[in-house]
């Protein structure tokens, strides 16, 4: 990548890059991030919620449609109770302090996962920031909480046996867009772009059926780190690549 140090003096550059309509992104590295500081896992993930309001910015400034973050995974309930509470403390807080300047900003908020599961506190706090920005059309914030590409796949597939069976749906019909529209991304374009800090290579159950064709996009800083500098690499990368989809260079 020897394109970063340019890229952190932006303007000249800027007509040359490609901003994907749809970016999800791994947010990774919070913990070692805070570890390398002596400071316990859970600063990492208070930092990481700047990140989070820089992205949400930079999404907003470059003119990206659609942004999906990577929150708490179905397999993060693996962790400490005491991490994942903090974690959950977080998202109430963020969208406390955040939704009303989010609404203001015309950003529409959705959230992705297993939401059932989740306690009515929870349930209502997303409830909210999704009814109130409903109507917004700018920015599409998608959070993946308590989202796993696995179980996604299985809700969808369940819902469609049971149209097949109540003779809703023709089985011969169904294609990728009958698969598609029954997960929880249902109208959203597919990601261009998966970008994942902290230098992990993997997806880690996200958006498996959606990133067929994304192009994935590694960097080494951890998600606390991120910064304008980050972003503008990674799109400089998206732009580098060749997107063929199974065809023949462009
Ligand atoms: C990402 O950072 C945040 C979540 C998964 C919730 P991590 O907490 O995974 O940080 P590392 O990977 O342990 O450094
Ligand atoms: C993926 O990160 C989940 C989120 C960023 C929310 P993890 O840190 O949980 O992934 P693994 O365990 O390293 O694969
Ligand atoms: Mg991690």
């Amino acid at each position: 990548m020897s394109s970063t140090q340019a890229l952190v003096s932006k303007e000249p550059l800027l007509e040359n890059i490609k901003v994907p309509k749809h970016i999800g992104v791994i947010m990774d590295g919070n913990g070692r991030w805070a570890k390398a500081r002596g400071l316990p896992r859970s600063e990492g993930h208070r930092a990481g919620v700047e990140s989070v309001r820089r992205i949400v910015e930079l999404s907003i400034r470059y003119g990206v449609q659609c942004l999906t973050l990577f929150s708490f995974s179905s397999e993060n309930w693996r962790r400490p109770p005491e991490e994942v509470n903090f974690i959950f403390g977080l998202l109430r807080r963020f969208v406390a302090s955040d939704l009303a300047r989010l609404a203001a900003q015309n950003v529409r908020i959705r959230i992705i996962g297993d939401r059932d599961s989740l306690e009515a506190g929870m349930k209502s706090i997303i409830a909210e920031a999704e009814s109130k920005t409903a109507a917004n059309t700018g920015l599409d914030l998608i959070i993946a909480f308590n989202y796993g590409a696995k179980a996604e796949i299985i809700d969808a597939v369940k819902r469609i046996a049971a149209k097949a069976r109540a003779g809703e749906i023709d089985i011969a019909t169904i294609d990728e867009a009958t698969i598609s529209q029954h997960l929880h991304t249902q109208d959203l374009p597919d990601p261009d772009l998966i970008l994942r800090t902290s230098g992990e290579m993997r997806l880690s159950n996200f958006l498996l059926w959606q990133s067929a064709y994304s192009e994935l996009v590694f960097v080494e800083e951890s998600w606390p780190d991120f910064d304008e500098a980050v972003f503008l690499r990674a799109l400089q990368e998206f732009t580098d690549r060749d997107r063929r989809f199974g065809g023949v260079e462009s």
